[in-house]
């Protein structure tokens, strides 16, 4: 059963499955709810509380499922309503909560309503619940405004009207198979408030939601102007697409919702904001429960910037009572331990394999790290093996959208969903009966979860260990006190309630620290010699004191 403790998600630790990469039940190469049915013994016994789950609704799959073309089905993909439906029961009889996507951005354009809209030609009612517009010039050859696809390429795409004639553009952040919908429009907030009736029904515990910042648009749609690159803009300004305050009336009313169903049922915002206190805004009291914490996910491996964004997002999240979350991986971005295996300013998007057994030291060293936080945590499936990115996965086997609307030069969000590895050997290692939709790397056995487990040196062990004693002491998770020790210069040490102490060294340098207690858990094994600590290079260790 369900554990029922109250304010559960507080300090949740919440895993992410993948559906398309995780495991596939019928053979055919591709992830699916049997599949993840049959793995949910492992997630209760890796320790996490609940389990998102990416989209797995029908859709064309023209970006991994983000574009839904029914929101009340399950993709035959991926099996059936009744298989979902179990999986929620199977989940909760073991302890887990679930909680699914929902993308109310946009929709596919195979959706009924898209199209009928084009179906209906100009003037067609179904137009008004998306935003089509005429275009500029002459002919309206121009796109409506200057706005750009987060994929690349123009955010506008023109339609062929049923008489064969040019018409209207529509508008799409993201591919133009994700027409973005009018949240102005009274049927479209009506329709997600009975889609999450409609998954709340069903005993789903919670939402993820999908580019929660971006439903609502500057009045009039005015251009961004200047000359410089829109995406470059993205992280550091408010743009007329995107955190508009628009967006918070709609949250406002979906956590009525969530409310009026027992047990706790919480959202957690996709919202991509330019600072940590903009972010605040998504999970004030009457809004939703959770944001995801990108600012924390973007940060280097290196003590005082990370010292500055716990204390920031701390700071940002203490005014309006939600916990901070913390997060190093996701299927957006390159894994943590590719990341942290390049020299750092890369960014999210790497195509470098880098140094891999240091991008593991540290890899390892940050998820300790991330875990003695208070607040809820993020996994993504397969970090708990230590997986790296698969970054020399061949051009033509690439699915990503964004890979192919920017030529190539970006979009390497595939490296980070190769179905994991399950077992040593045998057909995709686990994964299925019949290959695996995307190629994995020769040898990626050895990370399997059936090689790792009982090796207590592995970093699968370490997960289980971390997440057992966070279980085991609730208050590792609980508040959001971090007490700042002294430490030497790219050490971080701090206290939390409860008798725990975490020291991180983040250089590549043995440092010597004061004995900071009993070593509980750590990267490594700590030598200690008269009264010191040696703390390895790229290490982190939890001390009971
Ligand atoms: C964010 C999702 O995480 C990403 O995978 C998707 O491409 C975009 N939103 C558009 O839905």
């Amino acid at each position: 059963m369900t554990q029922q403790h109250s304010g559960w998600w507080r300090d949740a630790v919440i895993y992410q499955v993948y559906p398309r990469s995780f495991a596939d039940g019928n053979g055919d190469g591709m992830g699916d709810l049997a599949g993840i049915r049959s793995r949910l013994p492992y997630l209760r016994d890796l320790g996490v509380d609940a389990v998102w789950l990416s989209p797995f609704y029908a859709s064309p799959q023209a970006d991994g499922g983000y574009d839904v073309a029914d929101y009340r089905a399950i993709d035959p993909m991926f099996g059936t309503l009744p298989d979902a439906e179990a999986l929620v029961h199977d989940a909760h009889d073991l302890g887990l909560r679930v909680i699914v996507d929902v993308v109310p951005n946009h929709s596919s354009d195979q959706h009924e309503w898209f199209k009928r809209a084009l179906k209906e030609g100009p003037g067609s009612a179904l137009r008004e619940r998306y935003h089509f517009l005429p275009g500029k010039g002459a002919d309206g050859e121009l796109p409506p405004n200057d706005w750009e696809s987060i994929f690349g390429g123009p955010a506008w795409t023109r339609v062929t009207d049923p008489d064969g004639q040019p018409g209207d553009w529509y508008l799409h952040l993201f591919a133009p198979e994700q027409p973005d919908l009018n949240w102005e429009h009274p049927a479209v907030a009506d329709e997600f408030r009975s889609i999450l009736r409609f998954w709340l029904d069903l005993g789903v515990d919670g939402f993820r939601v999908d580019v929660a910042h971006g439903l609502v648009k500057a009045e009039g749609l005015p251009d961004i102007g200047g000359d410089g690159d829109q995406l470059k803009l993205l992280g550091n300004d408010v743009m007329p697409f995107f955190d508009q305050d628009g967006v918070h009336e709609i949250y406002r009313s979906w956590r009525r919702i969530l409310d009026e169903y027992p047990g706790e049922r919480i959202a957690v915002a996709e919202a991509w904001t330019p600072t940590v206190e903009r972010t605040a805004h998504y999970v004030r009291p009457d809004e939703l429960h959770q944001a995801f914490n990108f600012q924390y996910l973007g940060t280097h491996w290196d003590a005082a910037e990370l010292r500055g964004v716990i204390d920031v997002s701390l700071g940002a999240m203490r005014p309006v009572g939600a916990p901070a979350t913390w997060v190093l991986s996701n299927h957006d971005v390159t894994r943590h331990a590719t990341r942290f295996a390049n020299p750092a300013g890369l960014g999210t998007q790497l195509r470098a394999a880098g140094d891999r057994e240091l991008g593991l030291r540290r890899a390892r060293a940050a998820t300790l790290l991330m875990l003695a936080l208070p607040g809820s945590a993020y996994l993504y499936q397969g970090e708990e093996l230590g997986l790296p990115d698969v970054t020399d996965l061949p051009d033509e086997v690439r699915q990503d959208p964004s890979f192919w609307r920017a030529s190539g030069q970006d979009g390497f969000r595939d490296g980070c969903r190769v179905p994991i590895p399950w077992t040593v050997e045998g057909e995709s290692y686990g994964f299925g009966a019949g290959g695996s939709w995307l190629p994995q790397p020769e040898g990626w056995g050895e990370l399997s979860v059936a090689a790792q487990t009982g090796d207590p040196d592995s970093t699968l062990e370490l997960y289980r260990g971390a997440l057992a004693v966070r279980r085991a002491h609730p208050a590792l998770g609980a508040g959001d006190a971090v007490s700042w020790l002294e430490a030497p210069e790219g050490v971080l040490a701090f206290e939390r309630p409860g008798g725990f102490v975490c020291t991180a060294n983040t250089t590549d340098q043995d440092v010597r620290i004061p004995v900071a207690g009993r070593q509980l858990l750590g990267t490594d094994q700590v030598l200690v010699e008269d009264g010191e600590a040696v703390l390895p290079p790229d290490s982190t260790v939890w001390w009971g004191v």
